[in-house]
C-alpha cells in the first residue's frame, strides 16, 4: 500500500485511493471528503469515535500516554508555572506572551468585566432555584441580543473583543447566578483583583462587610481553570463549532456548547461525582456501588470514570489529586471524609477486572468537586466552574474555525432507516 494514500476496495472491486493527511503528532487521517461524490456512499460513525472534524493548531491529547499538551506546552508544566489567564493568552494567539503582551491582556480582561445593567434584569426573571448552568446558558446567549450589530465575524478585531468579553464576563454572570441562589445582592467585579480572587470577590462578598480572599483558594481556582482551558474537539467545543459554523452569533455559538457541557457524560459528571460520593456515603458500601457499575441491567455508572479519549489515565485528574490534598491541608482540614471516600474507591475500581479490561481511569471531574466544595462552592456550581475554565477554549475554536478558510457550514448525513417512499392515505381510510 502507497504510503501517502489509503486504497479502498468497494463491492466488484471498485477501488478508490483516498489521501492520508499527516499532522505534527497523532495518528494521520484519511481524507474522505470526495468519498460521496466518486463513490455515492457515506461513512458511519456514531459518536465520532474515528473521526476527524476539523484541523486545528491548538490543543493535542494522546489519549494512550496520558498527554494533554495547549499549543505544544504540556499541561503539566502550565498547571505548575502558568497561570490561567497566561494559559488564555497561549490558547488564543498561539503563543506564551511577553511581559508587555500579558499586561495588556490582563488590562484588557479586567476591563470587561462588568455586564450591561439591563443583563442583570434576566436574573430577575429565574425562580430562586433555577439552575446556575441554565441561567449562564439563558444569559450568556442573551448577549447576541447585546452584541449583535457591533459583530462582524469577518473583522479579526471583532473576534477578539468577542474572546475577551466571553473571557471577562461569564465569571460576573456565574456569581450572579449563584447570588441569585442563594438570596443575596448582587456583587459586582473588581478590576484590581486578578481572574480568580474577582471570582471569589463576587461570589462571597456581601455589602455588610470585608471579605477577605483565600489565597489557596484563589491558586486552586487558578489551577483548574488551566486544567479545564481546552480539550480539543469535546462534546461543548464540536457544539460550538457546529453552532458558529453556520455563521451564527458566535455568543450564542457559547451558549449551546454552554448546554453541551451541562450534561452528566460530560461537564456535569463533576456534580454528579459529589452526588455520587454523598449517596455511597461510606467505605462499607463501595463494592456495593462498584458492582451497581458494572451490572448492564443497572444504569449506575461510577462517575468520574472512564473516558472517551484518555485509555491510560487523565493526567488533569493526577494533577487535581495532588491540588487535593494541598488544599485539604492548607485549609487545615482535618475531617476529610468525602476525599477519603474517593481515594478508597479509585483503589478498589482500580484493581477491579471490569476496569482495568476496559480502560477506565479517575478523569477531571473525579476529584475537581472536592476542591471545589472545600472551597465552599454549592455542588450545582461545579459545572459552572468548569464552564469558566473552557470558555476560553470555545472562543480559540470558534475563532480558529472562523478564520480558517477551508471551514464549511457542519452538515453531517445519515444512513436512512425510516419507512420506504408510501402513498398519503385520506385520514377515513387509515
Ligand atoms: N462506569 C461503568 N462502566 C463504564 C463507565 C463508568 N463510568 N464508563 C464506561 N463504562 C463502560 C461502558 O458501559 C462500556 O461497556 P461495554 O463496552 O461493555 O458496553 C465501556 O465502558 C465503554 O464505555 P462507553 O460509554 O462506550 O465509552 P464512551 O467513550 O462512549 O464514553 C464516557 C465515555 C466519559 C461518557 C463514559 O466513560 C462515562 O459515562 N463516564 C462517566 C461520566 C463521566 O465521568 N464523564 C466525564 C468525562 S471527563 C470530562 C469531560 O470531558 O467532560
Amino acid at each position: 500500500m502507497s504510503k501517502d494514500v489509503y486504497r479502498l476496495i468497494g463491492p466488484g472491486g471498485n477501488e478508490m485511493e483516498l489521501p492520508i493527511r499527516t499532522g505534527t503528532a497523532g495518528p494521520d487521517v484519511i481524507d474522505i471528503g470526495a468519498l460521496y461524490k466518486t463513490k455515492g456512499v457515506f461513512t458511519y460513525d456514531p459518536g465520532f469515535v474515528s473521526t476527524g472534524s476539523c484541523e486545528s493548531d491548538i490543543t493535542f491529547i494522546d489519549g494512550e500516554k496520558g498527554v494533554l499538551m495547549y499549543r505544544g506546552y504540556p499541561v503539566e508544566q502550565l498547571a505548575e508555572h502558568s497561570s490561567f489567564l497566561e494559559v488564555s493568552y497561549l490558547l488564543l494567539h498561539g503563543d506564551l506572551p511577553t511581559a508587555s503582551e500579558i499586561e495588556k491582556f490582563e488590562q484588557t480582561i479586567r476591563r470587561h468585566t462588568m455586564l450591561n445593567e439591563g443583563m442583570l434584569n434576566f436574573f430577575k426573571g429565574f425562580r430562586y432555584d433555577a439552575h446556575p448552568m441554565a441561567m449562564l446558558s439563558a444569559v450568556v446567549g442573551s448577549m447576541s441580543a447585546y452584541y449583535h450589530n457591533v459583530m462582524d465575524a469577518s473583522n479579526p478585531e471583532h473576534r477578539d473583543i468577542f474572546a475577551h468579553r466571553i473571557l471577562a464576563k461569564l465569571p460576573t454572570i456565574a456569581a450572579a447566578a449563584y447570588k441569585l441562589n442563594i438570596g443575596q445582592p448582587f456583587i459586582y467585579p473588581r478590576n484590581d483583583l486578578n481572574y480568580s480572587e474577582n471570582l471569589l470577590h463576587m461570589l462571597f462578598a456581601v455589602p455588610a462587610e470585608p471579605y477577605e480572599i483565600d489565597e489557596v483558594a484563589s491558586e486552586a481556582l487558578d489551577l483548574l481553570f488551566i486544567l479545564h482551558a481546552d480539550h480539543e474537539q469535546n462534546c461543548s467545543t464540536s457544539t460550538v463549532r457546529m453552532a458558529g459554523s453556520s455563521g451564527a452569533n458566535p455568543y450564542s455559538a457559547i451558549a449551546a456548547g454552554i448546554s453541551a457541557l451541562w450534561g452528566p457524560a460530560h461537564g456535569g459528571a463533576n456534580e454528579a461525582v459529589l452526588e455520587m460520593l454523598e449517596q455511597i456515603g461510606d467505605t462499607s458500601q463501595i463494592k456495593k456501588y462498584v458492582e451497581k457499575a458494572k451490572d448492564k441491567s443497572d444504569p449506575f455508572r461510577l462517575m468520574g470514570f472512564g473516558h472517551r479519549v484518555y485509555k491510560n489515565f487523565d493526567p488533569r485528574a493526577t494533577i487535581i489529586q495532588d491540588m487535593c490534598h494541598k488544599v485539604l491541608q492548607r485549609l487545615d482540614r482535618k475531617d476529610t471524609p468525602l476525599f477519603d471516600l474517593a481515594q478508597e474507591l479509585e483503589q478498589v475500581a482500580l484493581k477491579d477486572d471490569y476496569f482495568i479490561e476496559k480502560n477506565l481511569y479517575p478523569n477531571v471531574d473525579f476529584y475537581s468537586g472536592i476542591i471545589y466544595k472545600a472551597l465552599g462552592i454549592p455542588t450545582s456550581m461545579f459545572t459552572v466552574m468548569f464552564a469558566l475554565g473552557r470558555s476560553v477554549g470555545w472562543a480559540a475554536h470558534w475563532r480558529e474555525m472562523i478564520a480558517d478558510p477551508a471551514a464549511k457550514i457542519a452538515r453531517p448525513r445519515q444512513l436512512y432507516t425510516g419507512p420506504a417512499q408510501r402513498n398519503y392515505t385520506p385520514i377515513e381510510k387509515r
